[in-house]
């Protein structure tokens, strides 16, 4: 697509009939939706309310499954992964909040928590339709360089490029940015039945070379994806120019 409003009408576009298309089915009565944070699902969030506005789509039989969280900040935090999607997408639309998943990065046993995300997942039939963006070095959710690639959910520590990309979300302070978060791992991404990625920008043109044309290696733990049955990464003018 030319622009990153085009991503985000194609992928909502996308995500609005595999939600109508869905038929329940034993032991997996709902369609099972996996979401991201960051600024490259926006375009997607905005196109998707207005779809559900316009009457076009229902979430209130969608199961949502987040894919990270900042450990160290408060969920009220402006800057938490729960405040950006009720901000963003859940208070927009009639999703149930009891049916909205997002790992919780003030768990007292954050090894459980992370191990019970997995169990709920499990519970529901497994993920049917995977979003994700992709972090300047290649990763997926917070699986940062080096993550192995059949991890499950966990606590990881942010790669110092990672910090230094979300500082701008933090007035800019290095220091306020978490050093953790919670994210699903990525034999957890792997596992949906489908995964569509977005990737817009200039400063994602590298990470989509490597992750489509470099091999399949931890330190681009979206290059994983190459090996997905039904992989979709939909990316603007500005992301391709490094292919
Ligand atoms: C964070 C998130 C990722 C996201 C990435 C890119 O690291 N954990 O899931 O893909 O940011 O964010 P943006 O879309 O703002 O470039």
């Amino acid at each position: 697509r030319d622009t990153k409003e085009q991503v985000g009408s194609y992928i909502a576009d996308y995500i609005v009939k595999r939600i109508n298309d869905f038929v329940p089915r034993e032991g997996h009565p709902n369609f099972v939706l996996g979401l991201p944070t960051g600024s490259s699902p926006l375009p997607v969030y905005k196109r998707l309310v207005e779809a559900h506005k316009a009457g076009k789509v229902s979430f209130k039989d969608v199961v949502s499954f987040n894919m990270d969280e900042y450990v160290g900040i408060a969920r009220d935090h402006p800057e938490s992964y729960h405040t950006f999607m009720f901000k963003n997408f859940f208070s927009l639309i009639d999703i149930n909040p009891k049916n909205t998943n997002i790992l919780d990065g003030e768990a007292e046993d954050l090894y459980a928590e992370c191990h019970n995300y997995e169990a709920k997942i499990k519970a529901v039939g497994g993920i049917d339709l995977f979003l994700g963006g992709i972090g300047a070095d290649g990763h997926i959710a917070f699986n940062e360089p080096g993550s192995s690639l059949q991890s499950r959910t966990r606590i990881k520590t942010l790669a110092y490029e990672t910090i230094i990309d979300n500082a701008r979300f933090f007035n800019n302070d290095l220091a306020s940015v978490p050093r953790m978060a919670l994210t699903v791992g990525v034999a957890t991404v792997m596992d949906a039945k489908e995964v569509v990625l977005i990737v817009t920008g200039q400063n994602k043109a590298l990470a989509l070379s490597q992750m489509i044309e470099g091999s399949v290696n931890h330190m681009v733990t979206a290059s994983a994806l190459q090996t997905h049955k039904w992989a979709l990464v939909v990316c603007d003018e500005d992301a391709t120019s490094e292919l």
